[in-house]
């Protein structure tokens, strides 16, 4: 596997990691949207999978069954910031990934090498591939995925500023109270965490950003501003 990625020398590669409810996707994207970047959300990828898998009856317990079929589903991301796309094998799967289901088995899912290293591949030809540079969030980016990367950003906020953003997106849809909301989310943090194969973790050269007391603008004005002065690096 190619661990490096080539792009017009002018194209800036943006990593932004960190766990649920950081603001990482509402970042990524007006970030990207602002700088006119390419923008990939490399978690909707690894949700296309586990949908694929719960819809195909793979018992999403046993890591050899995921491990077989993990190069089935053919999973194709639009990259445009302002209508980001996902389909798996030409349908929508926009809808289908955001339900509690898939969120509650994605990660025993994701933790799969295989599935891992099929991802990886296809995060690695959608960056080569955006001419004008790239927004990609996620858990591995600035580790694993794109070590060299111009720009790495970690975010982190406490648990109850995150299980609080969490609660509000889902109003309305499948609402859960705070507590339960932050007991699935402390999990799935420890699971992204603690799995072997490239866990959720801080690349020793990222820029550290705690959005806890920050509004969304302001975590948004700080990534555009590192982004340009790596550019202006450039
Ligand atoms: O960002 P998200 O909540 O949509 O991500 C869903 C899951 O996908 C997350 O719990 C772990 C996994 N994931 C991963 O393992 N590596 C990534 N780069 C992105 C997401």
């Amino acid at each position: 596997m190619q661990d490096t990625v080539e792009t017009a020398s002018s194209a800036v590669i943006v990593a932004i990691d960190g766990p649920s409810g950081t603001g990482k996707s509402s970042t990524s994207k007006a970030v990207a949207a602002k700088l006119g970047l390419s923008y990939l959300d490399t978690g909707a990828q690894y949700r296309a999978i586990t949908w694929w898998m719960l819809s195909n009856g793979i018992d999403t317990e046993d890591p050899q069954a995921i491990a077989l079929a993990a190069a089935k589903p053919v999973i194709v991301s639009g990259t445009d910031p302002s209508a980001p796309t996902i389909t798996v094998d030409g349908l929508d799967a926009s809808g289908p990934i955001r339900t509690q289901e898939v969120t509650s088995k994605v990660s025993a899912v994701s933790a799969v090498p295989e599935v891992r290293a099929l991802i990886t591949d296809l995060q690695r030809t959608i960056a080569a591939a955006a001419e004008g540079g790239i927004v990609v969030e996620g858990r591995d980016i600035g580790t694993t995925v794109l070590p060299d990367a111009d720009l790495k950003v970690f975010l982190t906020a406490s648990a109850e500023a995150r299980a609080a953003r969490r609660s509000g997106e889902l109003k309305g849809k499948e609402a859960t109270d705070l507590a339960t909301t932050k007991a699935a989310l402390i999990k799935r943090d420890a699971a992204d965490s603690g799995r072997k194969t490239s866990p959720l973790a801080k690349a020793d050269d990222a820029v550290e950003v705690d959005t806890t007391d920050l509004t969304l603008d302001q975590v948004i004005e700080c990534v555009v501003t590192l982004v340009e002065e790596k550019r202006a690096a450039k």
